[in-house]
């Protein structure tokens, strides 16, 4: 079936037929990851999931050493679950959105307490765990079990959106996509689980957001966006307004033996249940007094640290203190460690570079 400019439309047994170059393309080319199993080896469920987690909101490259790692000091569910949540925060440090990390730990212990660590294979059971949703409950499903699943990302997204020439603005076509992907990825197709993975693969390796090789594209007779020739203008975003800045103070604070203070933040909020340096609020407009909850002579130093966070920039002052260890005995939340720890301590990026700066 063709439609005008001698493209295969996808529909009726075109359908069959872009899953059959997809699928003949992976076989060839799929990209070896820590966490994807070999041709014809049952993926461990285990791997699928801690991967789908770590993927959230971060890239695979990002990903790999800390897969690798954690598979390493926690080479089950049960291990995971196990583990003293600092030491799992510890080690999440760097991947940010530490939501996940703590959702991570919940969802271990729920997999290994309640259901003998045996991950379910359902989409609604999976997304009635911690950390779970839509996407990954769909990811985990389809690539450890097999199951048909519509696994729609931002990658998916843009394969859809050049396929069938979708011109509405991302993020309001988002549904408009996910139909278009669920209308291929439909319930009697063949190897679900790689068909989801060779999607990802398309999206990450042919279909890239710039400069898309179209040349090389195992799906271009069926690429409306191609005819046209508008593939790397597509999908087409709405324009974003100028993030937010925030404003704050980050502290150092020497005991004047060595020894410098770390505070345990709050787990609800930003970098949440996370280790870093103490901070001020951070705020819409520049502070004149500091937020902390204990008295401090600060000292004003050329420490100035910039951050971006997904919602807003950070613009944080240094301030160098000295402080007598006995004034701060009760102080919850706050703890010292030698300072020449400081560094291996696994901070978040934004503490990362405060340090770097003070020292
Ligand atoms: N992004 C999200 N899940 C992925 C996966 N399993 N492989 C590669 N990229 C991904």
């Amino acid at each position: 079936m063709t439609i005008a400019g001698g493209i295969m439309a996808l529909q009726g047994g075109n359908v069959e037929r872009f899953r059959h170059e997809l699928l003949a393309w992976y076989d060839r080319y799929r990209r070896t990851l820590p966490w994807r199993a070999g041709p014809g080896i049952t993926p461990n469920p285990y791997h699928v999931w801690l991967s789908e987690i770590m993927l959230q909101q971060t890239t695979v490259p990002a990903v790999i050493p800390y897969f690798l790692r954690f598979l390493e000091l926690w080479p089950t569910v049960h291990d995971l679950a196990d583990a003293p949540a600092e030491d799992i925060m510890r080690h999440w440090a760097g991947l940010g959105y530490y939501a996940r990390a703590r959702n991570l730990h919940y969802c271990a212990k729920v997999i290994s307490n309640n259901h003998n660590g045996i991950f379910p294979n359902d989409i609604e059971t999976l997304k009635s765990l911690p950390g779970i949703g839509d996407y990954t409950a769909a990811a985990i499903s389809s690539i450890a079990f097999n199951r048909p699943s519509n696994v729609v990302d931002g990658n998916v997204e843009r394969v859809m959106a050049r396929v069938f020439a979708v011109t509405d603005p991302v993020p309001k076509s988002k549904p408009h996509l996910k139909e278009l992907a669920g209308k291929i990825a439909q319930t009697e197709i063949k190897r679900p689980g790689d068909y989801a993975q060779a999607l990802m693969d398309l999206g990450a390796t042919i279909c890239t957001p710039s400069s898309p090789k179209c040349g090389l594209c195992p799906v271009q007779a069926f690429c409306q966006g191609y005819a046209k020739g508008a593939a790397p203008t597509l999908p087409i975003r709405a324009k974003k307004g100028p993030k937010p800045q925030k404003h704050g103070y980050v502290y150092w604070i020497e005991d004047g033996k060595g020894a410098v203070l770390l505070e345990k933040r709050p787990e609800k909020g930003l970098l949440g249940g996370m280790v870093g340096l103490p901070t001020s609020a951070w705020v819409d407009q520049a502070m004149e007094k500091t937020h902390l909850s204990f008295t401090i002579k600060k000292e004003a130093t050329k420490v100035r640290v910039m951050h971006s966070f997904t919602h807003f920039d950070l613009d944080l002052q240094g301030i160098r203190v000295k402080l007598d260890r006995r004034t701060l005995k009760t102080v919850e939340n706050y703890f010292w460690i030698e300072k020449t720890d400081a560094k291996n301590y696994g901070l978040p990026t934004v503490f990362k570079k405060a340090l770097k700066q003070f020292l």
